[in-house]
């Protein structure tokens, strides 16, 4: 099939934005923090730290290598390296793709409807019963559309005009949000005590492997890893880029925002006094204390909980934005649908997808553990296998543009042993978390 000329980002900022917009997610702004607190402090987010360095890094420079290397689409770009046998792999990453921007849209629209209620009508009356309201039935499944519309549109745009413009505003906005709520957040009294609970220091918590996979799990979803999201964005790259550095940023920008997004979560949980309510669960903290806190600062809340809801709706909007494109880029390269049509196509089978989801909190779960962590971990093993054993010459193509190229070998050593050995482990703790999210669905639907 001739190939329609592809896309480029018009600059190299533009492909970083995108990049960090598609990294920094609800992932950032509420799961970093969540974990840390409950499992370590400061010494988890070492540990993230050094999943990130030693598993998402090789990983995330696998995918740009693939991408750039073949410029095509990730179906595409794996048979282009590895014959017709690695479709299937390419199939999975659309699969993770479809299944994770179904339930993402929902929670994303969530955040939607809390803006506009900070907006419209303010945080009074019964946080839980809001909660009830905004996330089960046809009012979730309202905003989740509402939220897809914008997804779908951006896509349509295309790389340039719709996912580089969206993301070179969007992304600077976010860190200004972000950083204001910090600042905010310090001048609260009590704000000590979040940081205490946020950053308290527990070696003992952290030396177990369910906690290194769970770090190792988050590093993944969050640098958006194993679904080739990173290979079809550095499929729009030029030749001369220096992949490794723009790694090193993406993932370095990454962590910034996950860390300090806990810096304002925290403390104004703590200031109010709601500090009690977060061990509970973590959606119900983010949608049911954080809003009780800024309902009890009255017009100062309606503000502080517009910007709070807003920053997550951005962050979450960029990270759609790229699960779309790779189901959509593969339709346009694989199927020769134009990206109007692709985008409208897939977006709306993903948003339908999404609506048990909208109705059913277990349902959204059993997404999230079996999308979010099984097949983002399973495409990252074979990601490793495949550039580490099966593609011809990964570290000739990094080479082009790269600064400094002396430890290309270990990088593929590391993709060969290290990483898959990794994996494993991280993978067989949480298919069973799964499988507990299955199993408490399947005795809540037969009335158990
Ligand atoms: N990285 C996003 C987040 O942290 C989620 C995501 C995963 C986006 C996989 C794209 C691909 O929320």
């Amino acid at each position: 099939m001739p190939q329609p000329e592809r896309e480029q980002w018009s600059t190299r900022l533009g492909f970083v934005m995108a990049a960090v917009g598609s990294a920094v997610g609800l992932g950032n702004m509420w799961r970093f923090p969540y974990l840390t607190a409950e499992n370590g402090g400061a010494a988890f987010v070492l540990l993230y730290i050094l999943t990130t360095v030693f598993i998402g890094l090789p990983i995330m420079l696998a995918e740009f290598t693939l991408g750039r290397g073949s410029k095509r689409s990730p179906i595409q770009a794996l048979a282009s390296f590895g014959g017709d046998g690695w479709k299937p792999l390419g199939g999975l990453f659309v699969a993770a793709g479809f299944l994770i921007l179904a339930y993402y849209g929902v929670i994303a629209g969530w955040t939607f409807r809390y803006a506009a209620d900070a907006v419209f009508h303010g945080f009074a009356g019964s946080p839980a019963a809001r909660f009830q309201a905004a996330a089960g039935g046809w009012d979730a499944v309202l905003w989740q559309v509402l939220f897809m519309g914008a997804t779908i549109a951006i896509v349509a745009a295309g790389v340039r005009g719709g996912i580089e413009r969206t993301s070179l505003v969007l992304m600077p906005a976010l860190a200004l949000i972000v950083i204001g709520l910090d600042v905010y957040a310090a001048t609260l009294p009590g704000a000590g005590a979040g940081y205490a609970f946020y950053l308290k220091t527990s070696f003992a918590d952290v030396l177990s492997w369910r906690v290194l996979a769970d770090a190792a799990g988050q590093a993944f979803f969050s640098l958006s890893l194993g679904m080739g999201a990173m290979l079809t964005y550095a499929s729009y790259l030029s030749r001369d880029d220096d992949l490794p550095q723009e790694a090193v940023v993406i993932a370095g920008s990454n962590f910034a925002f996950a860390f300090v997004a806990g810096l304002m979560v925290f403390p104004i949980i703590f200031a109010f006094g709601l500090s009690g309510e977060v061990g509970e669960s973590a959606v119900g903290a983010l949608f049911i204390s954080l809003p009780k806190a800024f309902a009890s600062i009255g017009a100062a809340g309606r503000i502080v909980g517009f910007l709070f809801f807003t920053a997550m709706l951005v962050a979450a909007l960029t990270s759609a934005l790229s699960l779309l494109e790779v189901v959509a880029s593969s339709a346009i390269d694989g199927l020769g649908w134009s990206r109007r049509t692709a985008a409208l196509v897939c977006g709306g089978l993903i948003t339908a997808l999404g609506i048990p989801a909208a109705f059913d909190l277990d349902i959204l779960d059993l997404m999230d553990k079996v999308a979010g962590n099984v097949l983002l971990l399973v495409g990252g093993f074979f990601l490793a296998i495949f550039v580490g054993w099966v593609a011809p010459d990964p570290t000739g193509e990094v080479r082009k543009g790269a600064s400094s190229t002396g430890w290309l070998p270990a990088w593929r050593g590391f993709l060969r042993w290290v990483v898959p050995a990794l994996l494993l482990i991280v993978l067989w703790f949480s298919t069973q978390e799964a499988w507990d999210s299955l199993t408490t669905l399947v005795s809540h639907l037969t009335g158990g």
